[in-house]
C-alpha cells in the first residue's frame, strides 16, 4: 500500500505571501541623509525589515511611518539586523558609531557594508577596525543620486568581504545593482573615484562648450540635446573602448587622428580667446598634449597623454578592474 500525504504534512505550495516573507531580510541603515533615507526606502519598498538610525531621530519620521523601526541608538538598530548599512557624510565619524556605547560588542557576526564616501586608505583601515570586532566589512561606492536609487541605472560598486557580499548580494540588489570588484576594500573607493573624475572631465567639456555656444548667443539646451550629447555617445563608444586598450598595453600606435595633428593649430583656445571664452578648462590637456609630442609621440593617439599623467611601471597599489 502506497504512504498518502495526509492534508497536514503535504507540501504546501508556496503562496506569494510565504514567498515574499522568505525574501524578506532584516537590514539596519545608519545614516538618513538624503541618500541612507534614499537607500531605506527603496529597502523598505522592496519588503525588507528596516531598522533606522540618525543623529538628528526627526529625519526618521517619514520612514517610520513607511513601516521602518526607529532606533534610539546605534547600538540597538546595529543589535537588529545581520547587515548594517553607513550612509554618513565623512569617514572619521563611522569608528565612534561603531564603537561608541557597546555599538562595537554588537557588531560581532555581522556584516557592515559602509557606502560613505572616502579614500581606498580609509576604507582599508576601517576594514581592519571592523574586522578585529568580530564583522564582516564591505566598502560600497554608490554610483547613483538619491532620485535614482532603485532604478535600473543606479549602481553600487562593492569590496571587501566576498562572503559577505554573496550571502547579502540579493538584499544589496533591492536599492542598486551589485560589482563587486575583489577583496581589497579599497578598490570600490578608488574605481568610485576614478569614475567621477570621468564624470567632471565630461562636465568640464561641457562647460567649454556651452560657453562657445553662448558666446555666439546660441541656445545651450538646443546645442546639447542635438548636437553636443550624440557626439560624446558617438566619440564614448568608438574612441574609449581602443583608448583603453592602448593603455593597458602601453602601446599608443598611429590611428587615423595622431597628436601632432591635434595640436597643430590651437584652434579652440584662439577661438576661445576671440570669444571670450576662458580656456582654463582646456589648457591643462592642451598643455599635456603638446608636451608629449614635444617629447617625440606626435605619430601617437591621444591615449599616449596617459603616460604624463601616470607612467607605467610597478604599481604602489593593486589596480582598479
Ligand atoms: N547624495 C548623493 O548624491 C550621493 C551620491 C553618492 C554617494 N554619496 C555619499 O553618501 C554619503 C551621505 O551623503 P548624503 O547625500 O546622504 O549627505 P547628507 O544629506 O548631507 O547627510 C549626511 C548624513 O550624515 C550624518 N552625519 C554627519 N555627521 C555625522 C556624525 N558625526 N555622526 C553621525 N552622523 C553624521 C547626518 O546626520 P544628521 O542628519 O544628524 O546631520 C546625515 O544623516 C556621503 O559620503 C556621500 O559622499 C552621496
Amino acid at each position: 500500500m502506497t504512504e498518502q500525504n495526509t492534508a497536514a504534512d503535504a507540501p504546501q505550495e508556496p503562496t506569494r505571501e510565504s514567498t515574499r516573507e522568505s525574501a524578506r531580510k532584516s537590514v539596519t541603515v545608519l545614516g538618513l541623509g538624503a541618500m541612507g533615507t534614499a537607500l531605506a526606502t527603496s529597502l523598505l519598498a522592496a519588503g525588507h525589515r528596516v531598522t533606522v538610525w540618525n543623529r538628528t531621530p526627526h529625519k526618521a519620521a517619514a520612514l517610520a511611518q513607511k513601516g521602518a523601526r526607529q532606533a534610539q541608538s546605534p547600538t540597538e538598530a546595529i543589535r537588529d539586523s545581520p547587515l548594517v548599512l553607513v550612509c554618513i557624510l565623512d569617514y572619521a565619524d563611522i569608528g565612534p558609531l561603531l564603537t561608541d556605547d557597546g555599538a562595537g560588542e554588537a557588531l560581532r557576526g555581522r556584516a557592515v557594508v559602509n557606502v560613505t564616501n572616502g579614500s581606498p586608505d580609509e576604507a582599508r583601515a576601517l576594514a581592519e577596525q571592523v574586522t578585529a570586532l568580530g564583522a564582516d566589512y564591505l566598502d560600497g561606492g554608490v554610483m547613483a543620486v538619491p532620485e535614482i536609487i532603485g532604478k535600473p541605472q543606479a549602481f553600487v560598486l562593492y569590496s571587501g568581504a566576498k562572503d559577505a557580499f554573496e550571502a547579502h548580494r540579493g538584499l544589496l540588489d533591492a536599492f542598486a545593482r551589485s560589482v563587486y570588484l575583489g577583496s581589497d576594500p579599497g578598490l570600490a573607493p578608488l574605481n568610485d573615484l576614478a569614475l567621477l573624475s570621468g564624470m567632471y572631465g565630461m562636465f568640464g567639456g561641457f562647460l567649454h562648450a556651452a560657453g562657445l555656444v553662448r558666446s555666439a548667443g546660441g541656445n545651450v539646451a538646443e546645442f546639447t540635446r542635438e548636437l553636443l550629447v550624440p557626439w560624446l555617445r558617438a566619440m564614448a563608444d568608438s574612441q574609449l573602448p581602443a583608448m583603453a586598450e592602448q593603455a593597458d598595453a602601453g602601446n599608443y600606435g598611429a590611428t587615423g587622428s595622431n597628436l601632432a595633428m591635434q595640436v597643430s593649430h590651437d584652434a579652440i583656445g584662439a577661438v576661445s580667446r576671440a570669444q571670450g571664452v576662458s580656456t582654463e578648462l582646456f589648457a591643462p590637456l592642451w598643455e599635456l598634449m603638446k608636451r608629449r609630442v614635444a617629447d617625440g609621440h606626435g605619430e601617437e593617439s591621444i591615449g599616449g597623454v596617459l603616460e604624463l599623467v601616470h607612467p607605467r611601471g610597478p604599481r604602489s597599489r593593486p589596480a582598479p578592474v
